[in-house]
């Protein structure tokens, strides 16, 4: 558990606040690049650890995330005119380009250079992978992006999907760092005597990195066989976790990158990030957001009870939730916790040890940072940008093989 002033340094994010300033460090998604796919197309609203901004592509296809309110007197620049290298406010017509500037104030005499005096509030972007980032922390201590596997794939490699989860970024990324749920939440049948026979209390590790940490969970499998999954954490809110046991790094693997981006304290973007050697066609993509709605709330969500199905939850899944991806049970398990869930008030067992290691890893960052000390994983040297071999691990070894040399060895690696 957590002290009550803990729990609030964690999850508040708004601006000014500790982990608030803590995230602005990083390069985080704003969007998805289909958002605002046109050049001068229609304008996408963002909102953004307790920010309200736009989006836009320009004239010559430059992205800019702009705060929503116009500097002149307060018009959402959502409604704006996206025209000529800039977003025109709708009221008197004031024009802005990517970076801010003020490029035009058509309603004052033409002689004044009252816009030129201002600068309204404008985040740097980046595309890659499908997605738009953005950073918005102090522009001189801007840090690269680092170079994670999805860097180097190609467009048809990539398919990020975004839904939304109704509570505080922590509980939705507490889920990816805490592997004893698994045996539970997300057993799809209940009949099937293999996974019965898997211990459902692992042995669990975790263990700082630069990156971050990673959790290691080691289960029995068999007779005479142990389960081993790592699952990166990646500063300040990211996450890769392993597929089901049976997937192999094969050809056609499909793997995914997680990034968990709070619009505010109690509403979270859950970004998905699919990559696969294999090019993606059209019905795997679609068949890969087919949890989501077109206004990236979920199917199944906290106001419709998930699509609970008792009968379902008797005889065939644990959850009674009949799920595309499992994001859609850890919905349920994380949602219904609260919107920001009270760990003063929790009683953590051995199932928690990476938790516990997560949230002191964190604290330290926060009260690190407000000492002036340099957050963990904020790269400025393109030396060590490289973060192409980071991935989660997972295999079926034989009890009392040493993971680490074997897995370790085997090639991309999470080390
Ligand atoms: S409020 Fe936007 S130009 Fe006046
Ligand atoms: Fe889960």
């Amino acid at each position: 558990m957590l002290c009550r002033e803990e729990n609030e340094l964690l999850t508040r994010v708004g601006p000014g606040t500790p982990m608030g300033q803590l995230m602005r460090r990083y390069w985080m998604p704003a969007l998805l690049s289909v958002e605002i796919s046109d050049a001068e197309g229609a304008p996408a609203r963002v909102r953004l650890l307790g920010e309200d901004l736009v989006a836009f592509r320009d004239s010559n296809g430059r992205i800019g995330l702009l705060g929503e309110h116009c500097a002149h007197r307060g018009t959402s620049l959502f409604f704006g005119r996206n025209e000529e290298c800039g977003l025109r406010c709708i009221y008197h017509g004031w024009k802005y380009d990517v970076d801010g500037n003020v490029v035009e104030t058509p309603a004052e005499p033409s002689a004044s250079e009252f816009g030129k005096k201002l600068r309204h509030t404008a985040y740097p972007c980046k595309e890659a992978a499908g997605m738009i980032f953005t950073y918005m922390g102090p522009p001189e201590k801007m840090p690269l992006l680092p170079r994670y596997e999805w860097a180097d794939l190609k467009a048809e490699q990539v398919f990020p999907v975004k839904s939304l989860l109704e509570c505080n970024y922590l509980q939705g990324i507490e889920g990816d760092f805490d592997s004893s749920h698994t045996s539970f939440l997300h057993n799809n049948n209940i009949q099937n005597a293999e996974r019965l026979k898997r211990d459902g209390a692992p042995t669990l590790e975790a263990e700082d990195t630069s990156y971050g940490m990673r959790a290691i969970s080691i289960r029995k499998f068999a007779a005479e066989q142990i389960y081993v999954r790592t699952s990166p954490y990646i500063m300040p809110s990211f996450s890769i976790v392993p597929g089901p046991p049976t997937a192999k790094f094969e050809e056609d693997d499909l793997r995914g990158f997680r990034f968990w981006v709070p619009l505010d304290d109690t509403t979270t973007w859950l970004y998905i990030l699919n990559m696969t050697k294999k090019p993606l066609d059209d019905a795997e993509r679609k068949a890969l957001r087919s949890w989501i709605n077109a206004d990236y709330s979920r199917v199944r969500n906290f106001h419709n009870d998930y699509l609970i199905d008792r009968e379902v939850q008797r005889t065939q899944v644990y959850s009674g939730i009949q799920s595309v991806n499992a994001a859609e049970q850890d919905g349920c398990a994380t949602e219904t916790m609260g919107p920001i869930c009270d760990r003063s008030k929790e009683h953590l067992g051995y199932s928690d040890k990476t938790i516990i290691a997560l949230r002191k890893m964190l604290l330290n960052a926060v009260r690190d940072l407000a000492e002036g000390k340099a957050p963990p994983h904020v790269i400025h040297d393109p030396r060590e940008v490289d973060f192409s071999r980071l991935r989660a691990l997972k295999g079926v070894l034989p009890a009392g093989t040493d993971w680490r040399k074997v897995m370790e060895g085997l090639g991309p690696n999470d080390g």
